[in-house]
């Protein structure tokens, strides 16, 4: 796991970077999109390399996380209008090779089996971000989540609701109870993860995910697992970390023509 503690700003470069020479190297290169505030800063410079010319995501394709059960897709806080919003409307990204969970599905077992073929149908995640919740969670597997989990249907915690009410006019019960969200065993199939997190209400999920012992009580150390994970951390969202200094040496002292 490599360890980055940098501006949000820079960590939206780096991974835009990364992208970048991923899909230099594989036009059609599959993305895992997470929603949040934690990518934008990436979503913000692909757009920018896409409007300037620099870049395209004409040929790749995309896979979100998760999704809320009971939001139309066109309900302004589905992840599926999120993700139109944050990134696909200002890139050249074919909407129609941007999956997601269906929430309003009549079966959603049947849609989150369907899900998991569609993904493997696909070749698999190539590179999947990641935000990370106060709780540990990442996408929706909310602490207890099977660390070999597929994607289902899972309850959301009374916290995650209230973290999320912002985007609900503040109120939490307007957040759905239910969603559908990738496994955590599916996550961990893509072939490179890049996990982004700012702020000090991350550093204690943050510390658990780099530092602690692996346990489904914090869904996101389920990483220390896979053998190609990128954390990307302000300095407030890595105050907590013991062997802080060492990431930044480890960091500084890092060729440049290695990447992510
Ligand atoms: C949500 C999403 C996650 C996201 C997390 C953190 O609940 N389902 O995918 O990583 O919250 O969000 P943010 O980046 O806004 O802090």
């Amino acid at each position: 796991m490599e360890v980055i503690v940098c501006r949000s700003v820079e960590a939206g470069d780096l991974v835009a970077d990364a992208i970048e020479r991923l899909l230099g190297r594989k036009p059609d290169a599959t993305l895992g999109l997470a929603t949040g505030s934690s990518p934008l800063v990436v979503y913000d410079e692909l757009a920018n390399r896409v409007q300037a010319g620099t870049l395209t995501l004409r040929s790749a394709r995309a896979f979100l996380l998760d999704e809320y059960v009971g939001l139309p897709a066109d309900h302004e806080q589905s992840y599926r209008s999120v993700i139109l919003r944050d990134l696909v409307d200002r890139v050249d990204l074919d909407p129609a090779r941007v999956l997601g969970p269906d929430g309003t599905a009549t079966d959603l077992v049947g849609e989150c089996a369907a899900y998991e073929d569609a993904i493997k149908a696909a070749g698999g995640v190539d590179l999947q971000l990641l935000g990370v919740g106060t709780d540990g969670h990442v996408a929706f597997n909310e602490p207890g989540s099977s660390l070999a989990s597929r994607t289902r249907i899972k309850t959301l915690t009374n916290q995650t609701r209230k973290d999320n009410a912002r985007f609900f006019g503040g109120d939490a019960e307007a957040v759905p109870r239910h969603c559908l969200t990738q496994g955590i065993g599916t996550i961990l199939e893509a072939g490179h993860l890049v996990l982004i997190a700012s702020g000090r209400a991350k550093a204690e999920a943050v510390r658990q995910l780099v530092e602690g012992p692996v346990s489904a009580s914090w869904p996101a150390t389920a990483l220390q697992l896979h053998p190609h994970v990128t954390v990307l951390v302000d300095p407030d969202a890595a105050s907590r970390l013991e062997r802080r200094d060492h990431y930044v040496e480890t960091y500084d002292a890092k060729p440049d023509w290695q990447g992510l």
